[in-house]
């Protein structure tokens, strides 16, 4: 009997935003008791377009700390880095030989990040392989990703198609689970787009890690209409309605109360409102976040987590050098 398994890829670049918090990392702590949830920060996949090394380091265990801070039991779930496991690029090797170079090069994802590049890597190429890998280690049931990473799961379904029609049952057919776009949080800057890991202009996303004074500063600075009504009409006030949006999801409150709560009140105390909202989220996080990174907690739950990760993954990847017809150690 295979249980419900969910496996989430998380790259470890960009700066994580309370948008990314509210939308998917606070339902990855609740959504713990069903099955095994799997995190896995792809620092492999990271190095397929060029990365600073200490930047890329800092930023994994800055992702797998945050991971945890957001409540990740790491006890129930199974929290690791990519390169820690080394059954993710051996699978990743195998698959590429059972997929064609027709069906990579329709890679709507491959054809955006490799335009107007000087440099293309292999690695980005070949980065559906990899992530097929991740997925088929474990059995996975269920992905969760963005409307951008359909199409990779649906490469991952059919080359676990292909490998098991030609050498008997081997891999769980995983389905992508893609989110409403509803619910989203979007730039404090230009309200009419996602609030993004990768803005240029850091005024735009409050990062988990900002100190007190700086998501004071940009909730204040935040982009609003001229007008004084704080009232929910993301097409005539998004700006207003974005930080109602983040109000309301803080507080736990819907939007017609945030309304009332606002009437007649002026934007400068809805914006402190909002301000001392989020600081007052991001507290407890940042304190459990700093306790890991300056404990050595964290380096702990990472190595646990590659063990664990090791002991599901290395059957599954010895089942497919048996059936390819590798000679066993
Ligand atoms: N490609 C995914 C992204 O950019 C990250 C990722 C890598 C992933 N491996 C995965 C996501 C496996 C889900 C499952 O968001």
């Amino acid at each position: 009997m295979i249980g419900r398994v969910v496996f989430s890829g998380i790259q470890p670049s960009g700066n994580l935003h309370i948008g990314n918090y509210l939308g998917a990392m606070r339902q990855w702590a609740a959504g713990q008791q069903a099955g095994l949830n799997i995190f896995c920060i792809v620092d492999m996949h990271a190095i397929t377009v060029p990365q600073d090394p200490n930047v890329l380091r800092e930023k994994t265990l800055e992702v797998a700390g945050l991971v945890v801070a957001a409540g990740v039991d790491p006890e129930k779930s199974l929290l690791f880095i990519q390169s820690h496991n080394p059954d993710h690029a051996n699978l990743g090797w195998a698959l590429n030989c059972f997929l064609s170079m027709g069906q990579m090069n329709r890679m709507t994802q491959f054809k955006e990040k490799s335009e107007k590049k000087d440099f293309v890597s292999v690695g980005l190429f070949d980065y559906p392989a990899l992530m097929a890998a991740d997925i088929l280690l474990y059995d996975t049931t269920e992905v969760p990703v963005g409307e951008d990473q359909r199409q990779h799961v649906e490469l991952t379904r059919n080359v676990a198609e292909r490998f098991n029609s030609r050498f008997g049952e081997t891999f769980v057919l995983p389905v992508p689970v893609i989110p409403k776009s509803g619910g989203r949080v979007m730039s404090l800057v230009d309200p009419t787009k996602k609030m993004s890991k990768s803005d240029a202009d850091l005024m735009g996303a409050v990062g988990l890690l900002d100190e007190p004074d700086a998501v004071v500063k940009k909730i204040k600075l935040a982009t609003t209409d001229s007008g004084t009504e704080i009232r929910y009409d993301v097409k005539k006030k998004p700006g207003v309605a974005n930080l109602m949006g983040i109000y309301s999801l803080v507080k736990g409150k819907s939007l017609a109360e945030v309304e009332v709560e606002f009437q007649g009140r002026q934007y400068g105390e809805f914006k402190t409102a909002a301000a001392d909202a989020v600081v007052g989220l991001l507290k407890p996080l940042q304190a459990r976040y700093k306790e890991l990174r300056s404990s050595g907690g964290l380096e702990k739950i990472l190595a646990n987590g590659a063990k664990k990760s090791y002991e599901l993954s290395h059957k599954k990847l010895m089942e497919v050098y048996e059936k390819v017809g590798f000679v066993r150690q």
